[in-house]
């Protein structure tokens, strides 16, 4: 169809990836074989069964699970290729990935095993496939504060490989006032700062990633459109929101892709952007997105021009690097 055609020629940037969120049933079997790691299924299909979710929590526990066959460096190298290869594809030109350190530190693999892996893929992908990238660490929010600012410690011998933190993992219960100290001295050592907020959260959960972290980007923010003075607010302040339409349809965040409300955040003037998230997870890279809610919502060639815009002009690229895209 030409719509698709449109899609897939535009040059886009992907900004909310969790690139552990990208590891497909096929390299998890072959990295449980390589490294001699039982896994609770006996094949790729019986895993993509499994991927059947009534909420975040029901995601998070299997993603959890799924992560621990990445053990050895290589592993995290091998994780991040396939996905910058895959993102080649849908003719993808930038990444800024977040990887979650204590999903690892915490079964006992090494902060520099992780980083090492995902900066040396990110690097080559940058000379091979031309794809520029940002990386961002991000925060267990269901783990205490002490246990961020020690991620922080162990991160500090890094951190000229890490561009910015965010905040992810159980939202309901672990509002952003939790991180207040943490993001606050990130900031400090000048870190970009970005958070999850308003997938399952409220409103307010929204106000406080603005207000108390003081944020750069909204990870999700599809709650925000509950709040009238928020709405007015995102758009004033020109704030990128990093929307996951497949993801959202798969934890329960909206009952039907018609109900997206990625074309009311245009229309209200926020600075929208379509990601993947999770792809193995939720059954789609950025080009499946982009065509979920074009149908869904009949997007016009303006909004996909619109969307693929934000998505540079709401990245953390220098300003001259976001002019050679837009
Ligand atoms: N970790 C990975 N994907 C996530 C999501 N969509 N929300 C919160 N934490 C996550
Ligand atoms: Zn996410």
């Amino acid at each position: 169809e030409e719509r698709d055609a449109f899609i897939a020629g535009l040059p886009k940037a992907e900004l909310h990836l969790h690139i552990e969120g990208s590891l497909e049933p096929e390299l998890m079997f072959a990295l449980a074989q390589r490294n001699k790691v039982d896994i609770p299924f006996a094949s790729v299909e019986e895993v993509r069964v499994a991927y059947d979710f009534s909420n975040l929590q029901d995601f998070l526990d299997i993603y959890y699970q799924g992560m621990g066959v990445l053990i050895e460096e290589q592993d995290f190298y091998d994780l991040t290729m396939a996905y910058l290869q895959r993102a080649k594809a849908d003719n993808v030109r930038h990444v800024e990935i977040f990887f979650d350190p204590q999903g690892h530190t915490e079964r006992g693999v090494a902060f520099e095993t992780v980083i090492s892996g995902i900066t040396r893929a990110l690097a080559d992908g940058e000379r091979d496939l031309g794809i520029s990238y940002r990386l961002i660490m991000c925060f267990l929010r269901h783990l205490s504060e002490e246990d961020a600012f020690a991620t922080l410690e162990e991160a500090m011998p890094y951190l000229g490989k890490i561009d910015g933190v965010g905040l992810d993992s159980s939202e309901v219960g672990h509002p952003p006032s939790k991180f207040e100290r943490v993001f606050a001295k990130c900031r400090e050592l000048g870190l970009k700062v970005v958070a999850h907020a308003g997938e399952e959260g409220p409103p307010e959960y929204v106000h406080e990633a603005l207000d108390l972290l003081k944020v750069d980007r909204i990870d999700h923010g599809n709650r925000a459109l509950e709040d009238d003075t928020l709405i007015t607010r995102l758009a004033d302040e020109g704030m990128c929101l990093t929307v996951c339409p497949l993801s959202n349809l798969k934890l329960c965040v909206i009952d039907d892709i018609h109900d997206h409300p990625i074309k009311t955040m245009l229309d209200h003037g926020i600075k929208a952007t379509v990601n993947a998230d999770d792809p193995s997870y939720f059954g789609g890279y950025v080009n499946d997105n982009f065509r979920a809610v074009t149908e869904a919502l009949n997007l016009d060639r303006d909004h996909l021009l619109t969307l693929a815009r934000n998505s540079f002009t709401g990245s953390f690229l220098d300003e001259v690097d976001k002019e050679r895209h837009v």
